[in-house]
């Protein structure tokens, strides 16, 4: 199929200027202001008026991801739909195996369960446990193209690993020149806390909040920055929520230590004032780290504009009203998460753009362009150049929608961001050169790929 965009105004992370983009087989082939085409066209657009992103990449979402609650409400069917509708055309998910299993077995299943989806896809890998294969598992991960891990400080009897097995992941990641992610939260601390709260009958979602404070958030991000450190490994710092933690990273990337760090919309736009009321109303905002105060919005945003937050992502992780309820009298078993990949795009643009806290340029950066330097995809996806995957989000700047569980498509009974008005929504999205939205609506069953990924 060959198309032909012609007359939008094209935004990279550098630049921005107006262009006519002509893609054929899936791949950017041309772009310029008189293409010389030879090659039939089907298909032309007008996109006068628009700008023309990069697909936006999700770093961080979960779809299906296993819980005692059940499985996250979005599976990659629902969820990739979601996404594309917003805008977002490439998602990191991750591989969580079970105790006992093997990171390769776990990788390939969780594949075969991503098959459904209809944008591209990689995962970040979890050692959710040290034995004496998983170097040799982290390895062979990475000969399969997967060069993220991720470890979690918290969740301890779950997913959490304690300091010893995290230097280990670290010094082997390090040593092949792979990348972890991480959760920064002090797991054995919260958990005291959070035992403290209950015996005193302190059980709603509120006391989930308070048992995670921003400090043991900021403690566990300085103890992975001097591990990592240590072993000589770059990492990621997954869903930063407070300032606490953004100052010990700014000073180790000052200090040309290789920290990146993620935050996610919910702690731009929402804050802990979420928590005060009835449990219908808060639990939908039991997430992890929980959601902080204004001035660590404030905090939030001015690393974005001067770098040392790279990538915004959603950590989208819906759960329906029936499994946050199973925590109505224990907080500690309400499912964590929320949803949010449909509206990262049309809230950094409507928050963050129009409101002058960001450029364009950094729109596009932070949502697409870094998420594929940092995890070994670029050029193919997050750029607009010669040669790149027909990724592209053709954007109206002028449509206005209010956010709703009404008219959502995430499979989900929850909306955290209800009532939110956005301005610029995609007209078009391409992936690998096919139209998969057109004037708001999805309209193709399309296939994503799984992406193996460089060092
Ligand atoms: O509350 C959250 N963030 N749930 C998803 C799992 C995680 O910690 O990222
Ligand atoms: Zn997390
Ligand atoms: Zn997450």
């Amino acid at each position: 199929m060959n198309i032909l965009i012609q007359n939008g105004t094209i935004v990279r992370s550098d630049k921005t200027f107006i262009a006519d983009i002509f893609i054929s087989d899936g791949k950017i082939m041309q772009i310029g202001n008189s293409l010389n085409l030879h090659e039939k066209i089907d298909k032309t657009i007008d996109a006068k008026g628009f700008y023309i992103f990069p697909g936006g990449i999700d770093p961080h979402v979960h779809m299906y991801l296993p819980t005692p609650a059940g499985y996250s409400s979005d599976d990659f069917e629902t969820g990739s739909k979601a996404a594309l509708i917003g805008g977002t055309t490439t998602l990191l998910d991750f591989v969580t195996p079970r105790k006992g299993q093997s990171l390769t077995e776990a990788l390939t299943l969780r594949i075969e369960e991503a098959r459904n989806s209809h944008c591209d896809y990689s995962f970040h890998v979890s050692p959710i446990e040290w034995t004496q294969n998983t170097e040799q598992e982290i390895n062979e991960c990475i000969k399969a193209g997967i060069t993220s891990f991720k470890v979690y400080m918290a969740y301890k009897g779950a997913v959490g690993l304690d300091d010893t097995d995290l230097k280990k992941v670290l010094k082997i990641v390090g040593k092949a020149g792979g990348l972890v992610t991480i959760h920064c939260e002090l797991g054995d601390e919260i958990d005291i806390l959070r035992d403290q709260f209950v015996a005193e009958g302190k059980t709603e979602p509120l006391y989930h909040a308070l048992s995670r404070p921003a400090i043991l958030e900021a403690q566990a991000v300085q103890r992975i920055v001097d591990f990592a450190k240590e072993a000589n490994c770059a990492i990621y710092i997954v869903h930063v929520s407070s300032k606490e933690s953004l100052k010990i990273i700014e000073r180790a990337q000052k200090s040309r230590q290789k920290v990146q760090a993620e935050t996610c919309p919910h702690y731009l736009l929402l804050d802990d004032s979420k928590y005060n009321g009835a449990f219908i109303d808060t639990v939908k905002y039991v997430l992890s780290p929980p959601l902080r105060k204004k001035e660590d919005q404030e905090s939030l945003w001015k690393s974005i504009q001067n770098g040392v937050v790279s990538t915004v992502g959603t950590d989208h992780c819906p759960f329906n009203m029936s499994q946050k309820s199973i925590g109505k009298n224990d907080f500690r078993k309400i499912p964590n998460g929320a949803g949010g990949v449909e509206h990262r795009l049309s809230l950094l643009y409507t928050y963050g753009v129009l409101e002058n806290r960001i450029t364009l340029n950094q729109f596009v950066d932070i949502s697409s362009t870094q998420a594929a330097k940092i995890f070994g995809l670029y050029p193919q996806k997050g750029e607009i150049a010669f040669g790149s995957d027909a990724d592209l989000v053709i954007w109206n700047p002028k449509t206005e929608k209010t956010i709703s569980i009404k008219n959502h498509l995430s499979n989900c009974d929850l909306e955290i961001y209800e009532g939110f008005k956005t301005t610029g929504a995609p007209e078009f999205v391409f992936t690998n050169g096919e139209i998969v939205v057109e004037k708001g609506k999805t309209n193709s069953e399309s296939k994503g790929f799984f992406l193996k990924r460089n060092l």
